[in-house]
Protein backbone atom coordinates (compact mmCIF):
# COMPACT_ATOMS: atom_id res chain seq x y z
CA UNK A 1 0.00 0.00 0.00
CA UNK A 2 1.30 3.50 -0.98
CA UNK A 3 2.50 6.10 1.70
CA UNK A 4 -0.30 8.24 1.09
CA UNK A 5 -2.90 5.73 1.55
CA UNK A 6 -1.05 4.50 4.92
CA UNK A 7 -0.83 8.33 6.28
CA UNK A 8 -4.57 8.89 5.42
CA UNK A 9 -5.24 5.52 7.54
CA UNK A 10 -3.04 6.40 10.05
CA UNK A 11 -4.56 10.20 10.24
CA UNK A 12 -8.35 8.44 11.22
CA UNK A 13 -6.36 7.66 14.68
CA UNK A 14 -5.76 9.54 17.79
CA UNK A 15 -2.78 10.80 18.86
CA UNK A 16 0.82 11.22 17.53
CA UNK A 17 1.95 7.53 19.63
CA UNK A 18 -1.40 5.96 17.91
CA UNK A 19 -0.87 7.17 14.81
CA UNK A 20 2.77 6.59 14.53
CA UNK A 21 2.11 3.01 15.36
CA UNK A 22 -0.59 2.36 12.80
CA UNK A 23 1.66 4.15 10.16
CA UNK A 24 5.02 1.45 11.35
CA UNK A 25 2.10 -1.55 10.83
CA UNK A 26 1.29 -0.50 7.43
CA UNK A 27 4.13 0.37 5.77
CA UNK A 28 6.40 -2.22 7.44
CA UNK A 29 3.87 -5.52 8.12
CA UNK A 30 3.18 -7.74 5.79
CA UNK A 31 0.71 -9.58 6.85
CA UNK A 32 -2.41 -7.53 5.84
CA UNK A 33 -1.19 -8.21 2.24
CA UNK A 34 -0.64 -11.72 3.08
CA UNK A 35 -4.16 -12.23 4.04
CA UNK A 36 -5.55 -10.28 1.14
CA UNK A 37 -3.85 -12.30 -1.38
CA UNK A 38 -5.28 -15.38 0.92
CA UNK A 39 -9.23 -13.74 0.36
CA UNK A 40 -8.61 -12.77 -3.02
CA UNK A 41 -11.33 -13.91 -5.14
CA UNK A 42 -14.00 -14.35 -2.77
CA UNK A 43 -16.86 -11.95 -1.04
CA UNK A 44 -17.16 -13.69 1.89
CA UNK A 45 -17.36 -11.77 5.38
CA UNK A 46 -14.08 -12.15 7.72
CA UNK A 47 -14.34 -12.75 11.26
CA UNK A 48 -10.73 -10.78 12.80
CA UNK A 49 -10.56 -12.64 16.22
CA UNK A 50 -7.97 -9.91 18.43
CA UNK A 51 -8.85 -7.39 15.82
CA UNK A 52 -6.53 -4.49 18.19
CA UNK A 53 -7.54 -1.31 16.67
CA UNK A 54 -9.17 -2.99 13.11
CA UNK A 55 -6.55 -2.53 11.23
CA UNK A 56 -7.36 -5.18 8.84
CA UNK A 57 -10.70 -3.86 8.44
CA UNK A 58 -9.14 -0.10 7.10
CA UNK A 59 -6.49 -2.14 5.00
CA UNK A 60 -9.40 -4.24 3.23
CA UNK A 61 -10.97 -1.24 2.59
CA UNK A 62 -8.34 0.33 0.89
CA UNK A 63 -7.42 -2.48 -1.15
CA UNK A 64 -11.18 -2.00 -2.68
CA UNK A 65 -12.94 -4.93 -0.58
CA UNK A 66 -16.87 -4.34 0.38
CA UNK A 67 -16.70 -7.20 2.26
CA UNK A 68 -18.69 -7.58 5.92
CA UNK A 69 -15.83 -6.96 8.35
CA UNK A 70 -16.40 -8.17 11.81
CA UNK A 71 -13.34 -7.80 14.49
CA UNK A 72 -13.63 -8.49 17.95
CA UNK A 73 -11.23 -7.59 21.09
CA UNK A 74 -11.14 -8.00 24.59
CA UNK A 75 -9.23 -4.84 25.22
CA UNK A 76 -12.19 -2.09 25.45
CA UNK A 77 -9.44 0.70 24.61
CA UNK A 78 -8.62 -0.52 21.24
CA UNK A 79 -12.23 -1.31 20.32
CA UNK A 80 -13.16 2.54 20.68
CA UNK A 81 -10.08 3.48 18.85
CA UNK A 82 -11.07 1.42 15.85
CA UNK A 83 -14.58 1.97 16.08
CA UNK A 84 -14.01 6.22 16.13
CA UNK A 85 -11.18 5.44 12.99
CA UNK A 86 -13.86 3.64 11.02
CA UNK A 87 -16.62 6.09 11.48
CA UNK A 88 -14.18 8.88 10.49
CA UNK A 89 -13.50 6.86 7.56
CA UNK A 90 -17.04 6.43 6.67
CA UNK A 91 -16.99 2.50 6.87
CA UNK A 92 -19.48 1.93 9.58
CA UNK A 93 -21.54 0.03 7.41
CA UNK A 94 -18.59 -2.49 6.29
CA UNK A 95 -16.74 -2.44 9.39
CA UNK A 96 -17.91 -4.11 12.81
CA UNK A 97 -16.13 -3.57 15.94
CA UNK A 98 -17.21 -5.53 19.42
CA UNK A 99 -15.87 -5.37 22.63
CA UNK A 100 -15.81 -8.96 23.63
CA UNK A 101 -13.38 -12.11 24.55
CA UNK A 102 -12.65 -14.44 21.71
CA UNK A 103 -14.58 -16.97 23.16
CA UNK A 104 -17.70 -15.15 22.26
CA UNK A 105 -17.86 -15.48 18.64
CA UNK A 106 -20.97 -14.05 16.53
CA UNK A 107 -22.38 -16.18 14.36
CA UNK A 108 -20.82 -15.79 10.75
CA UNK A 109 -19.54 -17.60 8.72
CA UNK A 110 -16.49 -16.56 5.88
CA UNK A 111 -13.11 -16.39 6.48
CA UNK A 112 -10.84 -16.13 9.69
CA UNK A 113 -8.36 -14.51 10.72
CA UNK A 114 -6.11 -14.47 13.85
CA UNK A 115 -3.13 -11.86 13.87
CA UNK A 116 -0.61 -12.14 16.40
CA UNK A 117 -3.07 -13.58 19.03
CA UNK A 118 -3.10 -16.58 19.81
CA UNK A 119 -0.56 -16.91 21.98
CA UNK A 120 -2.20 -14.88 24.55
CA UNK A 121 -4.41 -17.20 25.36
CA UNK A 122 -3.33 -20.29 27.56
CA UNK A 123 -2.26 -23.69 26.14
CA UNK A 124 -5.75 -24.88 27.31
CA UNK A 125 -7.47 -22.27 25.07
CA UNK A 126 -6.18 -22.51 22.06
CA UNK A 127 -7.32 -25.71 21.37
CA UNK A 128 -10.84 -24.82 21.72
CA UNK A 129 -10.36 -21.43 19.86
CA UNK A 130 -9.09 -23.48 16.56
CA UNK A 131 -11.95 -25.16 16.36
CA UNK A 132 -14.24 -22.79 17.34
CA UNK A 133 -12.73 -21.01 13.89
CA UNK A 134 -12.84 -23.93 12.05
CA UNK A 135 -16.81 -24.25 12.58
CA UNK A 136 -16.90 -20.27 11.64
CA UNK A 137 -15.82 -21.18 7.79
CA UNK A 138 -17.85 -21.50 4.82
CA UNK A 139 -17.04 -23.92 2.38
CA UNK A 140 -14.79 -21.45 0.80
CA UNK A 141 -14.14 -19.32 3.84
CA UNK A 142 -9.92 -19.67 4.80
CA UNK A 143 -8.36 -20.00 8.18
CA UNK A 144 -5.44 -17.13 8.30
CA UNK A 145 -3.20 -17.22 11.51
CA UNK A 146 -0.23 -15.07 11.67
CA UNK A 147 1.74 -16.00 15.10
CA UNK A 148 5.15 -16.59 16.37
CA UNK A 149 6.04 -20.15 16.66
CA UNK A 150 8.30 -21.88 19.68
CA UNK A 151 11.26 -23.36 18.21
CA UNK A 152 14.74 -23.57 19.20
CA UNK A 153 16.03 -20.64 17.49
CA UNK A 154 17.32 -16.69 18.17
CA UNK A 155 14.23 -15.24 16.92
CA UNK A 156 11.84 -16.92 19.41
CA UNK A 157 13.99 -15.70 22.20
CA UNK A 158 14.06 -11.82 20.19
CA UNK A 159 10.22 -12.45 19.94
CA UNK A 160 10.66 -13.26 23.91
CA UNK A 161 12.24 -10.41 25.05
CA UNK A 162 9.71 -7.89 22.81
CA UNK A 163 6.82 -9.49 24.86
CA UNK A 164 7.90 -8.95 27.91
CA UNK A 165 8.38 -4.94 26.77
CA UNK A 166 4.59 -4.62 25.28
CA UNK A 167 3.85 -6.65 28.49
CA UNK A 168 5.41 -3.84 31.08
CA UNK A 169 3.89 -1.15 28.35
CA UNK A 170 0.83 -1.76 29.22
CA UNK A 171 -0.48 -2.53 25.19
CA UNK A 172 -0.87 -6.46 25.45
CA UNK A 173 -2.44 -7.07 29.42
CA UNK A 174 -1.41 -10.08 30.86
CA UNK A 175 1.02 -10.97 27.92
CA UNK A 176 1.77 -13.92 25.96
CA UNK A 177 0.82 -17.01 27.53
CA UNK A 178 1.49 -19.78 25.61
CA UNK A 179 3.68 -19.76 22.31
CA UNK A 180 2.39 -22.89 19.85
CA UNK A 181 4.43 -25.23 17.65
CA UNK A 182 3.94 -25.59 14.22
CA UNK A 183 2.29 -28.87 15.37
CA UNK A 184 0.05 -27.99 17.54
CA UNK A 185 -1.40 -25.50 14.75
CA UNK A 186 -1.03 -27.60 11.67
CA UNK A 187 -2.24 -31.27 13.16
CA UNK A 188 -6.01 -30.23 14.47
CA UNK A 189 -6.48 -28.15 11.09
CA UNK A 190 -5.38 -30.74 8.77
CA UNK A 191 -7.65 -33.47 11.03
CA UNK A 192 -10.62 -31.23 10.55
CA UNK A 193 -9.86 -31.89 6.46
CA UNK A 194 -8.07 -28.71 5.70
CA UNK A 195 -4.99 -28.27 3.27
CA UNK A 196 -2.42 -25.98 5.68
CA UNK A 197 0.32 -23.79 4.32
CA UNK A 198 3.40 -22.47 6.89
CA UNK A 199 5.52 -20.05 6.00
CA UNK A 200 7.82 -17.56 7.31
CA UNK A 201 5.95 -13.64 7.84
CA UNK A 202 8.11 -11.71 9.77
CA UNK A 203 9.25 -8.42 7.34
CA UNK A 204 11.67 -6.83 8.90
CA UNK A 205 11.42 -7.89 12.35
CA UNK A 206 13.80 -10.29 14.12
CA UNK A 207 11.02 -12.33 14.98
CA UNK A 208 9.92 -16.16 14.36
CA UNK A 209 6.54 -14.93 13.24
CA UNK A 210 5.03 -17.41 10.41
CA UNK A 211 1.54 -17.12 8.03
CA UNK A 212 -0.32 -19.94 8.23
CA UNK A 213 -3.28 -20.05 5.78
CA UNK A 214 -5.80 -23.12 5.72
CA UNK A 215 -8.77 -24.04 3.53
CA UNK A 216 -10.76 -26.88 2.67
CA UNK A 217 -9.49 -29.27 0.22
CA UNK A 218 -10.23 -28.12 -3.64
C1 LIG B 1 -0.69 -7.99 18.90
S1 LIG B 1 -2.38 -7.51 18.88
C2 LIG B 1 -2.81 -7.85 17.19
C3 LIG B 1 -3.91 -6.96 16.69
C4 LIG B 1 -4.41 -7.25 15.28
N1 LIG B 1 -4.76 -8.65 15.12
C5 LIG B 1 -3.40 -6.84 14.23
O1 LIG B 1 -2.62 -7.70 13.79
O2 LIG B 1 -3.38 -5.67 13.83
C6 LIG B 1 -3.18 -8.87 19.72
C7 LIG B 1 -4.60 -8.54 20.09
O3 LIG B 1 -5.25 -9.72 20.61
C8 LIG B 1 -6.15 -9.28 21.62
N2 LIG B 1 -6.52 -10.42 22.46
C9 LIG B 1 -5.72 -11.18 23.22
N3 LIG B 1 -6.41 -12.12 23.87
C10 LIG B 1 -7.71 -11.97 23.49
C11 LIG B 1 -8.92 -12.65 23.81
N4 LIG B 1 -8.94 -13.69 24.68
N5 LIG B 1 -10.07 -12.25 23.25
C12 LIG B 1 -10.08 -11.18 22.39
N6 LIG B 1 -8.96 -10.49 22.05
C13 LIG B 1 -7.79 -10.88 22.60
C14 LIG B 1 -5.37 -8.19 22.35
O4 LIG B 1 -6.21 -7.34 23.11
C15 LIG B 1 -4.71 -7.47 21.19
O5 LIG B 1 -5.46 -6.41 20.70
Amino acid sequence: MDRTTCARIASLYDGRLQRGYVMGKLTNDPVYAATVAAIAGTQLPLLDLGCGIGLLGQYLSAQGHRLPYVGLDHDERKIVAGQRAAQRAGLDAMMTLRHADAAELPALHGHVALLDMLHYLPAKRQPALLQAAIRHLAPQGCLIIRNVLREPNWRFHATRIEEFFLRASGWIPGGAQHYPTADELRDPLENAGLDVRIEPLRGRTPFNSYLLVARPHC
